[in-house]
């Protein structure tokens, strides 16, 4: 029965006619309830990632995912949200856009993931704060978001249970970069969360999963579509992944640094960032009449301490003391995580800083400890970067560049890899911008 099911799918897809969405339920509930074969959904697999489906079809399997596990419902107004990013260097913004929006009067059930490949992970970040526990129950988040209005909680096999299994049969059989494979693993875990707004940061460049901005176009118009499909008002921001976001790099520093832009502190690029995607999707609810004004919200809650009086009360909402929380709030370098040493690197020479590399940061950090190669390797929450200077910056021979923050030895290729990563030219390059372009 299972192999004339998987059959009839694959022999529809490779003829280019629609799959009957009733055979696609079964599959998934199969899937869901662990009652297929590995070989017949590998099979399934291999013929979506060499032949595509189409966008009806991409929706129907986003929605089938999002339905073989728990979803979220929420009473009231419609104004639960929240954001997903493909995955960046220095891409702190979850922890601080919850806390944001939540200030700001919006419900924020997030669920977040721990890093993949050289990007970090928000999971790994929060867990590097004393007390904190990301693994909450589908009645868990949802008590905490209606205590104090947002949480960020660890994707599991509650919510959207089929892409627990398709995603790790997918990661061993090369079949990870399908754009509707991609868009209905991440769609259907938000729209699992009962959503009624969605912005998608879709990252393009050296250090993103999307080289190029084509791909990051194609992605992220087939993530608003599966998403509009399910009545999630949905936005997509294409950015640039080539700088590094910020100044604080590594799991540790990147809590250090989410708890500067709190203060009303803190990198300007991160500050501009959330705001950015926060303006969205309080643009998206109606809490503001456009994006301007919804930045401007995001900006003053950053600046009046209310955002950050939310942060202190979702970490004691996930497990954290109280004492420690506002701690962490008012001397974060006394709460986290530190590394044994701090190496500062100096400009070797005079001029603009042309660019900065994520990439190679990303990689040498994770070779530090700050990420994984295999699941089962531990994260030293405290390897990581802040970098003094910035794209565009004016630097003197001499002047620090970057602090990096390790426990062992920095090997002579390291600290070559990380010298390279600086590319210093005598004239003032453009301006940089991180938006690139917005899909509605
Ligand atoms: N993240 C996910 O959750 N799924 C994908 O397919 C890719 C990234």
């Amino acid at each position: 029965m299972g192999e004339d099911l998987i059959e009839r799918l694959c022999t529809s897809i490779q003829n280019n006619e629609s799959m009957l969405i009733s055979d696609l339920m079964i599959f998934i509930e199969g899937v869901a309830q662990r009652s297929f074969p590995i070989d017949d959904i590998e099979k399934w697999l291999r013929c979506v990632h060499s032949n595509g489906i189409s966008v009806d079809e991409t929706t129907a399997l986003t929605r089938g995912m999002m339905e073989s596990g728990a979803v979220l419902e929420w009473q009231g107004t419609a104004n639960v949200v929240d954001k997903h990013s493909t995955g960046g260097v220095g891409d702190k913004m979850s922890l601080i856009l919850a806390p944001a929006l939540a200030a700001c009067g919006l419900r924020v059930p997030m669920l977040a993931g721990r890093g993949l490949g050289h990007t970090g992970g928000t999971i790994d970040k929060l867990e590097a704060i004393p007390g904190f526990n990301c693994n909450l129950t589908p009645l868990q988040m949802q008590a905490a978001v209606e205590q104090v209005g947002c949480c960020i909680a660890a994707q599991n096999d509650a919510i959207a249970p089929a892409d627990g299994l398709l995603y790790a049969i997918r990661d061993v059989t090369n079949t990870v970069d399908s754009i509707p494979l991609i868009t209905a693993s991440i769609v259907s875990k938000k729209a699992a969360e009962g959503l009624n707004a969605l912005v998608l940061d879709v990252k393009c460049g050296n250090a993103a999963f999307m080289k190029t901005e084509q791909e990051a176009v194609a992605l992220a118009e087939s993530m608003v579509g599966a998403a509009k499909g399910l009545g999630i008002d949905t936005v997509a921001q294409i950015t640039d992944m080539n700088e590094p976001i910020g100044t604080h790099i590594g799991n540790s520093l990147e809590v250090l640094g989410s708890v500067y832009v709190l203060r009303g502190k803190g990198s300007t690029d991160t500050r501009d960032l959330v705001a950015l995607q926060g303006g969205q999707l309080l643009a998206l609810t109606g809490i503001s009449s456009s994006l301007e004004s919804g930045i401007k919200m995001i900006l003053e809650v950053l600046g009046n301490g209310k955002a950050l009086h939310c942060f202190i009360e979702m970490c004691v909402q996930q497990g954290t003391e109280r004492e420690v929380a506002e701690q962490l709030a008012l001397n974060p370098e006394h709460v986290l995580p530190k590394s044994e040493h701090i190496t500062v690197l100096l400009a070797p020479e005079t001029g603009y800083i042309q660019s900065i590399d994520a990439m190679a940061l990303a990689e040498v950090a994770r070779e530090l400890g700050a990420g994984r190669f295999v699941m089962s390797d531990h994260i030293n929450h405290s390897i990581g970067y802040v970098l003094e200077s910035s794209r565009n910056q004016h630097l003197k021979k001499g002047q620090p560049w970057i602090s990096v923050h390790h426990d062992h030895e920095l090997s002579s290729q390291h600290l070559s890899r990380l010298r390279d990563a600086l590319q210093i030219a005598s004239e003032q390059p453009a301006e940089f911008q991180r938006l690139i372009r917005i899909i509605t």
